[in-house]
C-alpha cells in the first residue's frame, strides 16, 4: 500500500496530469502528443525513464523514437563518468536545430548530470532552448513541472540537491512484457573515492518490503519472467527502515511467490555481500545463478584510495565462499584501469584477480575524474593511451577467460529465457548465469523457457540447438 504521504503526492499531482493533457492536445503538432525520451547510463535511470514514460502516457502522449518529430524531447542524462555527460551535450546541441525549426517543441533534460551545479549552469547560460531541467529527486512531480514549463512562460529548473521520502505508486511504462526492473533502494552512502554517484542521488533509502514484495507479485501475475531488483548496493537493503529486513530476507520473500521466473540483482558492494546472502541465494530455486560482484581493483593500496573498505584477499575469500555454495555460479565484475597513481605493476594485481577468479564477464573502465570527488584531487601522471594499453591487456585477458569458460559449456543443455530475435534470423537468449545464446528459433518463441543443446561456442556467446520449448 502506498503511505499516505505517497498518496497526497499522487493526489496533487493528478491535477497537472489532467491539465497538461488538456494543453497539449491543442497545443501539440500531433495528436496523440508524441514524445522521445532517451536514457542515457545504468539500469537505475532507465527505471526512472519508465516511471516518466508512464507519466507521459497518463498525460495522453505517445511515443516516437525521432526528435524530429517529437513535441516533447526528454534526455535523462548520467553523470557516471565524462564520456557520458560529452555525448550528452553533444546530443542536446544539435537539438538546436529542431527548436529553430518547430518553436513549439519542449526540450527537457533531468538525471544525475543535472545534479552537479556546474552542468546546471552551463545548460543555463548556453543551451537556451533547454526549457526544463529537473534532477532526480522530483521525478514524481514531473506533471507539475511540465505544467509549469507550458504555462508560466519562463525557463523550468527544480534541482533540489535533498532527497525527500519514496514516493510509491507512479505509473511504470515498462518496454518488455517478460524483463522488468524492479528499484528496492535509492542513493549511496559508500562515497567510493571516484564516484559522483553519492553526490547526484542523495542517501541510501529503502523502499519498504511490502512495496517491492507487492510489485515483484504484481509483475509475476502479468508475465514477468526475468526481474531484477535495482540499487547502487542492494546488500544493505532494509538500512534506515521502521522495519527489521535486510536483503537476503526480501531475497527470500520474492522467491516464495509462486510461479516460473528469475530474480536477479544489482549492484552488490563485496563489503556488504555477507555469507548469510549467499547461502540464500545458494537455497532460493529462482535466484538466478550470477552474481555481479565488483571488485574495482586488485590492488589493496588501490582498493584503500578508492575508500572500498575490503581488501584483495577479502574478496577473494567471499569469490571462494561463493563457488563453494553455488558452483554454477556466473561471476561478474566492474573494474577500473588508470586509477590516480595507480602504477602498472598495482594495475598487474588487478590482471591477476581476473586470472585467479574467471569471471564470465566484465563491465571496463577507463578512471574518468569527476568533479567534487577527492579522487579528482589527486595527482594522475599516467597518459591516458598508456591506460588504455592496460585495458587492452586485460581485456585480451579477459577474452580468453571468457572463451574458455564458453567452451566448456558445450555439450551441456540449459534452460534459456528467449529474449530477442538476432540480426542473423537466430534467437538470443540468457541463461540463469546471463550467459548469451543464439539458436535457431521463431519470434513466437520470445518471453519462453526453452532447453537448448549447446554445441559450439564463440567467446563469450554460446550457440545451440532447441531442445525444448517450456510452456
Ligand atoms: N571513472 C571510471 N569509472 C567509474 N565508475 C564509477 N565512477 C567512475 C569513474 N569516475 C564505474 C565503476 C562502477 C561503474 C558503475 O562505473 O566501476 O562500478
Ligand atoms: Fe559509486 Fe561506490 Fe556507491 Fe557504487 S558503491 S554507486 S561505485 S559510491
Amino acid at each position: 500500500m502506498p503511505n499516505s504521504q505517497s498518496e497526497m503526492e499522487l493526489q496533487s499531482q493528478q491535477d497537472f496530469v489532467d491539465q497538461v493533457r488538456e494543453i497539449m492536445a491543442v497545443r501539440a503538432a500531433h495528436q496523440p502528443p508524441l514524445a522521445h525520451v532517451w536514457t542515457y547510463g545504468c539500469q537505475q535511470n532507465v527505471a526512472d525513464s519508465q516511471k516518466i514514460k508512464g507519466m507521459l502516457q497518463e498525460m495522453g502522449f505517445d511515443f516516437t523514437d525521432s526528435p524530429d518529430e517529437a513535441d516533447f524531447i526528454l534526455f535523462n542524462t548520467c553523470a557516471v563518468r565524462e564520456h557520458a555527460e560529452d555525448r550528452v551535450f553533444g546530443n542536446v546541441g544539435a537539438l538546436k536545430h529542431v527548436k529553430t525549426r518547430r518553436p513549439s517543441v519542449i526540450i527537457a533534460l533531468c538525471g544525475c548530470m543535472m545534479q552537479q551545479p556546474q552542468v546546471a549552469d552551463r545548460i543555463r547560460k548556453s543551451f537556451p532552448y533547454v526549457s526544463m531541467v529537473f534532477g532526480t529527486h522530483v521525478i514524481h512531480r514531473f506533471p507539475e513541472l511540465l505544467f509549469e514549463a507550458l504555462t508560466g512562460g519562463k525557463r523550468v529548473f527544480e534541482l533540489p540537491d535533498r532527497q525527500g521520502e519514496i514516493v510509491e505508486g507512479l505509473p511504470v511504462m515498462r518496454e518488455s512484457d517478460f524483463k522488468a526492473w524492479l528499484p528496492i533502494m535509492y542513493g549511496c552512502d559508500n562515497f567510493c573515492s571516484y564516484c559522483i554517484v553519492p553526490y547526484v542521488r542523495g542517501r541510501e533509502r529503502s523502499r519498504s518490503s511490502d512495496a517491492v514484495v507487492n510489485e515483484a507479485k504484481e509483475l509475476v501475475k502479468a508475465g514477468y519472467k526475468d526481474i531484477t531488483l535495482l540499487g547502487q548496493n542492494v546488500n544493505s537493503y532494509g538500512k534506515g527502515l521502521p522495519e527489521q529486513v535486510n536483503f537476503a530476507d526480501l531475497l527470500e520473500r520474492i522467491n516464495q511467490i509462486p510461479g516460473d521466473f528469475r530474480i536477479r540483482f544489482m549492484t552488490s558492494h563485496p563489503k556488504d555481500a555477507t555469507h548469510e546472502l549467499i547461502d540464500t541465494m545458494s537455497r532460493c530455486d529462482k535466484v538466478a545463478r550470477h552474481l555481479h560482484l565488483p571488485f574495482q581493483s586488485g590492488n589493496d593500496q588501490i582498493l584503500k584510495a578508492m575508500n572500498r573498505h575490503y581488501t584483495r584477499q577479502q574478496y577473494l575469500d567471499l569469490v571462494s565462499y561463493v563457488k563453494e555454495k553455488i558452483p554454477d555460479i556466473c561471476l561478474t565484475s566492474d573494474i577500473i584501469v588508470g586509477f590516480p597513481g595507480e602504477t602498472y605493476e598495482q594495475f598487474l594485481d588487478t590482471l591477476d584477480l581476473v586470472r585467479q577468479v574467471e569471471f564470465s564477464s566484465l563491465y571496463t573502465f577507463i578512471y574518468s575524474p569527476r568533479g567534487g570527488t577527492p579522487a579528482a584531487k589527486l595527482p594522475d601522471p599516467v597518459p591516458h593511451e598508456e591506460k588504455a594499453g592496460w585495458l587492452n591487456e586485460l581485456l585480451k585477458v579477459q577474452e580468453g577467460i571468457a572463451a574458455k569458460r564458453s567452451a566448456g559449456m558445450v555439450g551441456s543443455t540449459v534452460r534459456v529465457l528467449c529474449e530477442e530475435m538476432g540480426k542473423n534470423g537466430e534467437m538470443c537468449g540468457r541463461t540463469s548465469g546471463n550467459i548469451i545464446v543464439g539458436f535457431p528459433g521463431k519470434s513466437e518463441m520470445i518471453g519462453r523457457f526453452a532447453q537448448v543443446h549447446i554445441t559450439s561456442s564463440l567467446n563469450w556467446i554460446l550457440k545451440g540447438e532447441l531442445v525444448e520449448l517450456e510452456d
